[in-house]
């Protein structure tokens, strides 16, 4: 590619830790990334294991790493190897992005405000005073229920087919919920009657992921038309749930954003100049779409 920087002695390391990791579209957004704003970095994608993780973190030190990417299985266990962590990443008990400030490893998560920033950016969302259902009770949704907080709901029901875990996120949260916020759990057996009273449902759970796309998390006959109905999932870009949500009038919103955006916060927290949002959607949609034609 023309504009491609060159890899130089100069080059600033990035890159993305995870197992397994060949699926990662980061490489292909993150160099795109800085391609389009100059900047001389690279970002790589590593297979690190759960045994070899202590090792890598060694390595960003040894070589100078600027910033590391984390995903499955390493979010929580590395949080022990870091130096220090931000209050939001610790308030949800999970890290994603490592920035290395000259040996001093400092541990964020930007998924929730990735998420929360797409969400608003492409819906149009105002979250204040709203009413907010999300089904799901697992590790992405507990950053998403952390930052949806701060935006101050009306009220917020986190709904899960295991209603115990449901509550223990509440209650692990409700430290965190603003004054004249509400923050509940539910079991699905409620979920009718959320859906039609909330201006936003969002599924962060993974039903109607490929390849079992052909399911929805909930009917879409409850749901009002004048809501917003967002799904976590990206992979099909339109799940059931969008389909059918769409179908009734809803206005909806796929997880792809929330990709972009939580790789847009650690370019920014890495290099401080504001992330080419749109070169890095249009890198990850072709890179998608390639795929599916494969
Ligand atoms: P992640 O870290 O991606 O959120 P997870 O921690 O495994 O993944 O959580 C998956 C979420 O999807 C859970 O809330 C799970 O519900 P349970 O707690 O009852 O297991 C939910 N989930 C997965 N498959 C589901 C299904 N078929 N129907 C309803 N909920 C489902």
């Amino acid at each position: 590619m023309s504009n491609m920087q060159q890899i130089d002695s100069y080059t600033t390391l990035f890159g993305v830790i995870g197992d397994p990791i060949r699926h990662s579209k980061s490489p292909v957004m993150m160099n795109r990334a800085f391609r389009e704003t100059g900047i001389n970095g690279v970002y790589a994608a590593f297979h690190i294991t759960t045994e070899t993780l202590p090792d890598f973190i060694r390595g960003v030190r040894a070589m100078n790493i600027r910033g590391v990417n984390v995903t499955i299985p390493h979010k929580l266990n590395v949080m022990e190897l870091l130096d220090r962590i931000d209050q939001g990443a610790a308030a949800i008990g999970a890290v994603n992005t490592i920035v290395n400030d000259n040996g001093i490893l400092t541990g964020y998560n930007t998924d929730g405000i990735g998420y929360v920033r797409s969400l608003k950016e492409e819906t149009f969302a105002d979250l204040a005073g709203k009413t907010i259902t999300v089904i799901g009770a697992g590790g992405a949704c507990r950053g998403i229920v952390y930052t949806l907080l701060q935006e101050k709901p009306k009220k917020l029901t986190i709904v899960n087919r295991t209603a115990e875990k449901a509550e223990e996120l509440a209650q692990s949260l409700s430290f965190y919920c603003p004054v004249g916020t509400e923050l509940d759990a539910s079991s699905t057996e409620e979920l009718a009657t959320l859906c039609t009273d909330a201006d936003i449902v969002i599924n962060t759970t993974s039903v109607g992921m490929h390849p079992h796309t052909g399911i929805s998390p909930l009917d879409s006959l409850w749901l009002n038309p004048q809501a917003t109905v967002s799904d976590l999932i990206y992979n099909p870009l339109q799940t059931e749930l969008l389909r059918l949500a769409e179908l009734r009038g809803c206005k909806t919103h796929n997880g792809l954003g929330m990709f972009i955006y939580q790789g847009a916060y650690a370019f920014e927290y890495w290099t401080g100049k504001s992330a080419p949002v749109q070169a890095m959607r249009e890198t990850v949609m072709l890179s998608l779409s390639a795929q599916t034609s494969k």
